[in-house]
């Protein structure tokens, strides 16, 4: 019979392996019955395949499933053997499982549908670091730290303020994941090869069963689009990057003492005893590293191809596979490494003062006190200068307001005004606007961050 011949003719060959996405497939086994399963309700539903066959199939399926994918006989691909794995049990009319639909729309409607599941963890594990990192920032809005730019001392902050720096990009993090769960969240099921299919099938019918929103509207991009990929793919990486920034910060305070990360996300050194590493903080960074060369490989295979279905396509898949996976567990490790550190609240409030990053806030006591912020830029840049590494006392301030502006620096504020600015604690207590570090405005911060993640 002609479909022994055609599978004869295409069983074998050296390049068999090659084609095999098999092994991979493993991924989206379940995911495969369940779309067979769905497939074959829908047929028996529409007096497409008969009642009692239908039944023989979904029996099947179930035992398929049972044997899992390691008993599947050989195939290109899961879709493939399942198949073969139904007809070996039911006889040829488990061929009937395959009318009106193609493996091009039903892989596409597999990977869809165990991407959902994965990008929903991912979008889990991001709300579960948003909510340790509010959790330490609750009891850290008093923990006054040095704040940098371009890594060197700029202004005093909190520990909480940084870490809810973090907890904001994560949030958009989270929405970007959640739109690209929803683009995922369509079902390409019934577009069958890319040309649709005379069949009366019910595509929002198997969409339903499949817990999808909706279907996508035109056959030929349902079966060969894959956009949901490199969207959730570019927030995975996009996340990951933000990761890797947190990684990396907590990586440089641990260098200098001012985290001290837990045993539990650190590593020794074989040969040096003393030794206590960020190497999980370190792992973090690299993954971004992973994510972005998910998302090229998966730019660069999906880039310039046709219309329709090209086998490219098998090859796309894993880098998103890779990539949810990388990320997600380096998501739940910082939300470990981070609840479990402690923040020296001594060490860091006196590390707060360093590198005179109280300037900006003796320039702010200037100008609020009437004079142009450049000329007040100008007396404390002189003052910084004369005083060296270090932070300029009070006399050395005046002596500098004298240089620039032919009077005492006490014809403008009282000693008391300057003191209080030169002081980290108060630095971070002055400056209340709205987003800034100090506690009333970080205690708002923490209240919407909260009312979100209870939103979700
Ligand atoms: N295994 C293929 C994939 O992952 C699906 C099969 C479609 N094969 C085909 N020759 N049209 O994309």
């Amino acid at each position: 019979d002609e479909s022994v011949v055609r599978r004869d003719r295409f069983s074998g060959g050296p390049a068999r392996a090659f084609m095999s996405s098999l092994a991979a497939d493993r991924r989206i086994f379940a995911a495969d019955v369940a779309v067979d399963r769905a497939h074959v309700v829908m047929l028996d539903e529409q007096d497409i395949v008969e009642s009692d066959t239908a039944s023989e199939i979904l029996s099947a399926l179930d035992a398929v499933e049972a044997d899992g994918h390691g008993a599947l006989p050989e195939g290109e691909d899961v879709h493939e053997a399942i198949e073969t794995a139904v007809v070996g049990r039911v006889g040829p009319d488990g061929g009937k499982m395959h009318t009106a639909r193609s493996r091009n729309d039903e892989v596409a409607t597999c990977i869809r549908y165990r991407l959902r599941e994965d990008l929903f963890a991912a979008i889990e594990a991001t709300l579960a670091l948003r909510e340790a990192l509010v959790e330490v920032a609750k009891a850290e809005t008093e923990t006054v730290m040095p704040g940098y730019t371009h890594l060197q001392p700029a202004q005093p902050t909190t520990v909480a303020h940084f870490l809810l720096s973090y907890e904001a990009a994560f949030a958009r993090d989270t929405a970007r994941l959640v739109d690209a769960y929803d683009h995922t969240n369509q079902s390409p099921l019934g577009a069958a090869a890319f040309a649709g299919t005379p069949f009366d099938v019910d595509r929002e019918r198997t969409a339903e069963l499949l817990g999808f929103d909706g279907v996508l509207r035109n056959s030929m991009d349902a079966s060969s689009a894959r956009d949901f990929l490199l969207e959730s793919v570019s927030a995975l990486a996009t996340h990951a990057t933000t990761l890797s920034g947190l990684a990396e910060d907590l990586v440089i305070f641990a260098n200098k003492g001012y985290v001290d990360l837990s045993d539990d996300y650190s590593s020794t050194s074989s040969i040096m005893p003393q030794k206590v590493n960020p190497d999980t903080l370190e792992l973090v960074r690299a993954t971004a590293g992973d994510a972005a060369s998910g998302l090229s490989g998966l730019l660069t295979t999906l880039k310039g191809l046709p219309r329709a279905y090209n086998r490219d396509l098998q090859r796309a898949t894993p880098h998103a596979w890779d990539t949810v996976d990388a990320v997600s567990e380096a998501t739940a490790v910082v939300a470990g490494a981070v609840s479990e550190a402690t923040w020296p609240a001594e060490t860091l409030e006196s590390a707060a003062a360093d590198g005179f990053s109280t300037a900006t806030g003796v320039a702010d006591a200037l100008a609020m006190a009437g004079l142009p912020f450049r000329t007040a830029h100008e007396v404390v840049a002189a003052a910084a200068e004369r005083a060296g590494d270090g932070t300029p006392d009070l006399a050395t301030l005046d002596a500098s307001a004298e240089d620039v502006l032919d009077a005492s620096l006490f014809e403008y504020v009282s000693r008391a005004d300057v003191e209080r600015a030169l002081d980290p604690v108060d630095s971070v207590a002055s400056r209340d606007s709205a987003g800034g570090p100090a506690p009333a405005a970080v205690a708002a911060q923490l209240d919407e961050a909260t009312a979100e993640l209870d939103a979700h």
